[in-house]
């Protein structure tokens, strides 16, 4: 994608400013999103700049043509939340990222970009990028996790996807990270609560994430709606010019979230809608996503003298720039036969399983239950998520359509001959008990040769708002694992959420947990693989599993304290279930040999670390190599342990391979105490394992 500092596109943008009229510069910041009959009078005025919730190339082709008819004609942005697939539904991000896979979540990004604009969208909101410590909150689902590193490296890989845009004949798109900044660090987990962080918080775990989607070009991005230490984001000046503009030279535009300025009123930094839009547009917020603020009070805020053109200009300046570089000048329009060849082509769904296999996380597979052989005579699929076509789509799934969802149960019946008997039972509700449910479970267990047994939440039950306070598995569903449980039924227990569950009963009682997440279209397919070992599970959680919410938040990268040796709780164990980085294989394998190119290397060094990783199993298998260090005296305190590196191998059965890593001094730096980048001489350890808590470990010294 061109840059937004090329001179042309600023020479362009100029040139259109001059000739418009102060309503017209207003209309470039007003974004609706819903379609009504007054709506469309305003966009041939030149009154409306851009729209969401609208797609469909024909339906935006109308739009794009009134907005053309006014007297100066600027095309329209139209966004749209592309969270985790357009109509082909891949897994909700939060199962994704456990894939570790770059190259993967890059291709799954670009297919959702590329059906998208097929239907005239040219702005994602996506990818959501805010770093999840505590999974009582809905939006977890929608993040990649818990771990800076990797999360800045996922959302490298979606901006690339998103903004790929291999065509010329029709809008580019544009990715829109959000949602700026420490949304995830809401109170309790509860969204939209205030957020208060150290500016060192800050800036070590919520901003790399966005410095590493702006690197790689995004051109807009999206403001939070939370209060950020006092002041809420759509009007925070320290985040939205001194950080954004300042320290990252951001040139693109800053949209608000969904009514977020005028929510500055509730906030009560605001008295009105008129003092909302000044403080917003005054700290940097360039498009009012659907308030109206902007559109009521702009302009008298401009004939009082209480806002200066220079201001309003900028704002209309950026858009004007992302919409030139979006060559939405040129080419406005999306031909309309052009949707039906690329949604859900062969390609984009099959994609979509290998992305849902690789999302599936192995929690535990005691005596080698899994994975199930195929030849048994009878199995018992049971649970109220084993025939769901709704709830697999996940939180987000915006056009995806139930009937493309392959349940569990069909997935089953797919894999296994036709002499297999293959029950189902649903035993109850995911909220609520089914007359006569359990006893049916229970008889239909009884009978069978395997029993796999599906539950989990609904997609509602995380996402925007849909926050939980007990995180277990709903107490229906757990009323009939116990009663498998107490008659020494052995299940697979295979799970479908949007946040990391409290499990630890079920770890104590179950043999075999798969965590499945919500993975979209593909889950039966992809579930129906690991239960029966046509694809041996490699994914690794990117969220600790908390032993229960007391624990929360519970992360591996935290600080030792000065007394680390302490017992942290007197009734539960200090550390997760499952820990970050987690996650078993069908195989196993083994680390040995770890070596360092140097004991020592200086500031501006580098150092190659490497180790053998063996397969000692009998199955082929993917395993995730991690890489971690620890500073072990700094001017600042530093975390325990810090993931800087990762790599997925594959091993046959006896095979063994080098895995190296090379990390420079520089990626040991950390803020010091006056926030300059640094990179201080001392001691480290660094590990090569499967985990956050596993490896071998070395030490080295930075002179
Ligand atoms: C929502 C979400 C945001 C989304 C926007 C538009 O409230 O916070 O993620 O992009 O509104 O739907």
């Amino acid at each position: 994608m061109v840059s937004l500092k090329e001179e042309n596109i600023c020479k362009e943008a100029k040139m259109l400013l001059e000739n418009m009229t102060l309503e017209e510069k207003i209309g470039q910041l007003v974004q609706y999103g819903r379609l009504k009959e007054a709506e469309l009078q305003k966009l041939e005025a030149g009154k409306i700049g851009s729209f969401l919730n609208v797609a469909g190339a024909d339906k935006v082709n109308k739009l794009q043509e009134k907005a053309m008819k006014s007297k100066n004609p600027i095309p329209l942005i139209i966004g749209d939340d592309v969270i985790h697939g357009y109509k082909t539904i891949f897994p909700i991000p939060l199962g994704e990222s456990c894939s570790w896979d770059l190259k993967l979540i890059e291709e799954t990004s670009e297919i959702a970009a590329e059906e998208a604009s097929t239907e005239g969208i040219n702005c994602i909101f996506a990818p959501m990028i805010d770093i999840t410590r505590d999974p009582r909150w809905g939006r977890v689902a929608e993040g990649t996790g818990e771990d800076v590193f990797l999360a800045s490296q996922i959302a490298r890989a979606k901006i690339r996807g998103i903004q790929s845009n291999k065509w010329n004949d029709r809008p580019y798109v544009t990715a829109c990270p959000k949602h700026f900044i420490a949304y995830g660090a809401a109170e309790g987990g509860r969204d939209y609560s205030a957020v208060d962080v150290s500016e060192r918080c800050l800036r070590e775990t919520y901003l790399p994430p966005f410095t590493a989607a702006l690197d790689e070009g995004a051109y807009t991005i999206m403001c939070s709606f939370n209060d950020l230490n006092g002041i809420p984001s759509s009007a925070n000046k320290f985040i939205l010019r001194k950080i954004l503009r300042q320290e990252l030279g951001f040139e693109g535009l800053v949209i608000s979230d969904w009514e977020s300025i005028e929510e500055l009123i509730y906030h009560g930094i605001a008295k009105d809608k008129k003092e909302a839009s000044l403080k917003s547009i005054e700290a940097g917020v360039d498009i009012d996503m659907h308030s109206g603020s902007y559109e009521e009070h702009i302009h008298a805020l401009i004939d009082e003298g209480k806002l200066d053109k220079e201001l309003l200009d900028e704002a209309v300046l950026r858009i004007l720039k992302v919409k030139i570089a979006l060559n939405l000048f040129n080419n406005t329009y999306t031909d309309t036969s052009l949707s039906k060849k690329v949604i859900r082509s062969t390609k984009n769904v099959e994609k979509a399983l290998e992305a849902a296999r690789k999302s599936i996380v192995l929690l535990k597979n005691k005596d080698c239950l899994l994975p199930l052989n195929k030849n048994i005579k009878s199995i018992g699929v049971i649970g109220p998520l084993a025939e769901d076509k709704v709830n697999p789509l996940g939180c987000w799934a915006l056009k995806g359509e139930p009937k493309q969802v392959t349940t569990v149960l069909e997935g089953i019946k797919h894999k296994l001959k036709s002499e297999t008997a293959v029950y189902y039972e649903k035993g109850c509700n995911i909220n609520s008990d089914l007359e006569g449910g359990i006893d049916r479970a229970l008889e239909l267990a009884k009978k069978v040769e395997k029993v796999v047994l599906v539950l989990g939440e609904s997609s509602d039950m995380s996402g925007e708002n849909h926050n939980r306070a007990y995180i277990g598995i709903p107490e229906a569903q757990k009323k009939l694992l116990k009663a498998l449980h107490s008659e020494n039924i052995p299940v697979v227990l295979v799970l479908m959420n949007g946040r990391p569950l409290t499990l630890t009963w079920e770890e104590e009682n179950i043999p075999a947990i798969i965590e499945a997440w919500h993975l979209g279209d593909e889950s039966g397919n992809a579930i129906a693989d690991v239960i029966f070992g046509d694809y041996n599970p490699s994914g690794k959680l990117t969220m600790s599993f908390p032993r229960c919410e007391g624990q929360i938040p519970v992360y591996y990268n935290k600080k030792n304290t000065g007394r680390p040796n302490f017992k942290k709780y007197l009734d539960v164990e200090e550390t997760p279930l499952y820990p970050f980085g987690y996650g078993l294989s069908y195989t196993q394998f083994n680390y040995k040999n770890i070596k360092l190119s140097s004991k020592k290397i200086k500031q501006d060094e580098k150092l190659t670390i490497t180790a053998e990783i063996e397969n000692v199993g009998k199955i082929a298998g993917d395993e995730i190599v991690q890489l971690y260090i620890r500073d072990m005296v700094a001017s600042i305190t530093r975390p325990i342990k810090e993931l800087k590196g990762f790599k997925r191998v594959h091993l046959d059965p006896g095979e063994c391979k080098e895995i190296k890593f090379e990390i420079t001094a520089k990626e040991l730096g950390f803020y010091d105490e006056y926030f300059n980048f640094v990179v201080e001489k001392g001691d480290f350890k660094v590990w090569i394992g499967p985990n956050s808590i596993q490896g071998l470990k070395e030490n080295f010294e930075v002179i």
